[in-house]
């Protein structure tokens, strides 16, 4: 079992009966995401994706990728929200936040920020290097990649020459549709799709996430495989059969006990990006009329000395997911040292994972004795197959957790607001009214 679910900590807050009480609503809601009968059920392909996905794609991503890889010191990837924040979450996770110091392939991300600075630092670091371009973007029109994409495209047609250029340009996007499919076409860039049912912050199984994942040296048939795994392992119809579907009670539950903060946790800080996906995950597809929990999120123990005292003894509006690492890549051992002047000899002979993994229980129980509901997701291990098994949970439990609450968790209406105040404040033809 890669990805589980540990409940022990619920006890006190959570009774049994509320389980059974909850359950004929998930039957019927699972029941309405899978058959696709729901609200928004143009966009639930992801959770089919993991068995349909168009295997000859994936092949032209790998041979990409090698390309990529053979005649390029850096890789540019632009896009933002869900067409930016998996893959960097896979690649940091996988290869930790040191990645680009490790790998000869350097992965930069673009396009994510109006920052001049941001966007300068990055310009600098591809100075005098090979460089290619994926330009992710579903709708081809979003303001912050499109910048990017127009300052690097001209960057790299001085550097190479239109022709060569468009070699190392890769447009990830509509099949037909967009501004960005049609320059693509014009240009001669090679194309990715994202498939129409599937929305960005879904998106990280598709060319969105695979391209700079395989780029980056990584397995993703491995990363397909593990959310094969998930889909089946977590096909359950009720909570007794599927910990997605349980996960997703278990937050329903606590919100309605008015627990309004979810607070994601990990002890590994190549987590963090993760943690970033899975804020845009559950905050864009839950965060509708005035409802849905607030995704937090925070990585321990660095985190602790900083907002420990808040979560142990703070407002009680919050609950903790953690989750759980079995092994978690390289480890170091605490040396035996004959003065004991550190007095650390009760550790010695010890790795940090085993020191790590005891802080994290410790942690559990503090929380769980302050009065915050803890929440336990057990990952065998940090590789691409638990990681897609744990991916395509997240996913499962975010469709089931929007429905139980009544919204629909494939739009996101109220992302437009800032966009038309923005657009009427530079100017933009159409938006000065
Ligand atoms: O989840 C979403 O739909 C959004 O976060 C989008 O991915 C994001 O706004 C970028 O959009 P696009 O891919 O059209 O550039």
């Amino acid at each position: 079992m890669a990805v589980s679910l540990n409940t022990e900590y619920l006890k006190d807050f959570i009774d049994e009966s509320e389980y059974s009480a909850i359950d004929s609503q998930v039957r019927l809601v699972q029941a309405l995401l899978r058959s696709g009968a729901g609200e928004g059920h143009d966009y639930v392909g992801w959770v089919d994706l993991p068995d349909n996905y168009d295997r000859e794609e994936v092949d032209r991503i790998k041979k990409a990728a090698e390309k990529i890889r053979s005649d390029s010191d850096v890789l540019v990837v632009i896009g933002i929200g869900g067409s930016y924040l998996g893959a960097r979450g896979v690649i940091e996770l996988l290869g930790s936040q040191y990645f680009n110091d490790f790998s000869d392939l350097k992965v930069y991300f673009a396009g994510n920020t109006l920052s001049g600075d941001a966007l300068k630092k990055i310009i600098r670091l591809c100075e005098g290097k090979r460089i290619s371009l994926n330009v992710i973007s579903k709708s081809g029109t979003t303001t912050e990649s499109s910048i990017a994409f127009r300052i690097f495209r001209a960057m790299l047609e001085k550097q190479y020459g239109k022709q060569e250029a468009a070699s190392r340009i890769y447009a990830t996007t509509d099949k037909a549709r967009g501004t960005l499919k049609k320059l693509a076409d014009k240009e001669g860039y090679e194309t990715f799709v994202i498939p129409d049912d599937v929305g960005g912050r879904y998106s990280v199984l598709t060319p969105v996430g695979l391209l700079p994942i395989a780029a980056a040296g990584f397995d993703i048939d491995a990363l397909l495989a593990g959310a094969q795994n998930g889909k089946k392992r977590f096909s359950g119809e009720e909570i007794g059969t599927s910990d997605a579907l349980k996960y997703a009670a278990i937050r329903n539950i606590l919100s309605r006990k008015g627990k309004s903060i979810e607070l994601t946790v990990s002890f590994e800080p190549a987590f963090t990006m993760m943690n970033e996906w899975l804020k845009q995950l559950y905050g864009e597809s839950e965060g509708k009329q005035h409802k849905g929990l607030f995704p937090a999120s925070c990585i321990f123990s660095t985190d602790l000395h900083s907002m420990g005292q808040y979560i142990q003894d703070g407002a009680r509006q919050l609950f903790e997911t953690f989750i759980r690492f079995g092994e978690a890549g390289e480890d170091v051992e605490v040396p035996y040292e004959i003065d004991d002047s550190d007095e650390l000899n009760f550790i010695a002979g010890k790795n940090l994972s085993y020191v790590n993994d005891k802080a994290l229980k410790a942690t559990e129980q503090a929380h769980v004795s302050g009065g915050v509901p803890c929440i336990e997701i057990n990952v065998d291990r940090i590789d691409e197959e638990n990681l897609g098994e744990l991916i395509y949970f997240f996913e499962l439990t975010c469709g089931i957790s929007g429905y139980l609450l009544g919204v629909n968790p494939f739009n996101q209406p109220g992302v437009e607001a800032y966009k038309k105040n923005m657009f009427k404040l530079l100017g933009k033809p159409g938006y000065t009214d």
